[in-house]
């Protein structure tokens, strides 16, 4: 009942550096993480103990909105860099700003497309940061799903420069009321990041973090994301399969390989803000895609969340979607 430590609870601290070490070929000790209520409050540590006003940071185009809302109220310039095939586009973040002080980017899943950074593009982005001194802040959100290829193992671990701010949630792997989340940061950064979250909130609910401890410890974590891998394959393939029967001449899939939602793109011409605006109206949450863009992209798309529908109501949501089409 009393205060408790800015860092976090100690025994969940060590579980999480745990089950990142194994899990995510994290390299860190367990002082080195941090407790946050969410990737939400890790991105603005990381945006006030790392970065001025004006500075340059490199985002995702197109990108997760929560991130460049974080960023821009420190007050830092955002520089769009395009992601393709292969993930963020490295050299173009270095033509449109070289000396640009840190990076947001979500190289397991990338949000929202899906796509999976590529070893090359990796070596690539930790050599920039290296040679000009920037930050990498890794938002590892969802990446306990993949429902099929192999596991990609983080960036953090691969980087041997003390260049990468981890940012872990409990809001994908769990629940997003939960509020609990973590930041992995280079031993030299502990106390900044501990000084800013004390002035900002503290600490988090001491309650939820020894329940989540115990649920770790205990084993119940790992068996959870177990099933729900399983519940999601189940989702995701009602899913594409229910697309493709139902509306293959209108959307086109992609980035369905992992995490609780895909992308479908929609034909040329068609606004995918008119079509989420009219699905909302009958009940279905379908995102566009054109809102994670700083500038309109050719085509737009929908964001199609799985993890809390299922195989019914997928299929009662595509035939009605259909309509809005
Ligand atoms: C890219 C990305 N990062 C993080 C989150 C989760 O944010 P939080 O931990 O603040 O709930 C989401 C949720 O949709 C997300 O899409």
């Amino acid at each position: 009942m009393a205060y408790g430590d800015a860092k976090g609870y100690v025994p969940l601290r060590e579980a999480i550096a745990e089950y990142l070490g194994a899990a995510r070929a994290v390299r860190c000790e367990p002082s080195q993480v941090l407790v946050t209520t969410g990737s939400q409050q890790g991105l603005q540590l990381s945006a006030q103990v790392l970065l001025d006003a004006n500075e340059q940071v490199w985002v995702e185009e197109p990108g997760y909105p929560g991130a460049r809302q974080a960023l821009m109220m420190a007050g830092v310039k955002l520089v769009p860099v395009p992601v393709d095939h292969e993930g963020l586009d490295v050299a173009e973040g270095i033509r449109r700003a070289r000396s640009a002080h840190g990076v947001y980017i979500t190289p397991s899943h990338q949000y929202p497309l899906g796509v999976t950074m590529t070893a090359t593009r990796r070596m690539l982005l930790l050599h920039w940061a290296m040679r000009s001194g920037a930050w990498i802040i890794e938002d590892d959100y969802d990446s306990e799903y993949r429902l099929g290829g192999r596991p990609i193992a983080s960036l953090q671990g691969l980087d041997t420069d003390a260049r990468v701010i981890y940012i872990g949630t409990f809001s994908k792997v769990m629940f997003p009321a939960l509020r609990l989340g973590y930041v992995v940061v280079p031993k030299d950064l502990v106390e900044a990041f501990s000084t800013a979250r004390d002035a900002t909130d503290q600490f988090s609910s001491t309650l939820y973090q020894a329940a989540l401890a115990d649920f770790i410890r205990e084993g119940h974590f790992a068996r959870h994301i177990r099933r729900m891998r399983m519940l999601y394959l189940q989702r995701r393939t009602a899913l594409v399969d229910t697309i493709r029967q139902q509306l293959s001449n209108k959307l086109t899939v992609i980035g369905a390989e992992a995490g609780m939602h895909l992308v479908a793109l929609l034909p040329r011409g068609l606004s995918d803000v008119a079509i989420s605006l009219r699905a909302a109206e009958m009940g279905i949450s379908a995102m566009p895609l054109s809102s994670c863009y700083t500038k309109p992209p050719l085509v737009g798309g929908l964001i199609l969340g799985y993890g809390g529908t299922d195989a019914r109501q997928i299929h009662d949501g595509i035939r009605r979607l259909a309509m809005c089409i």
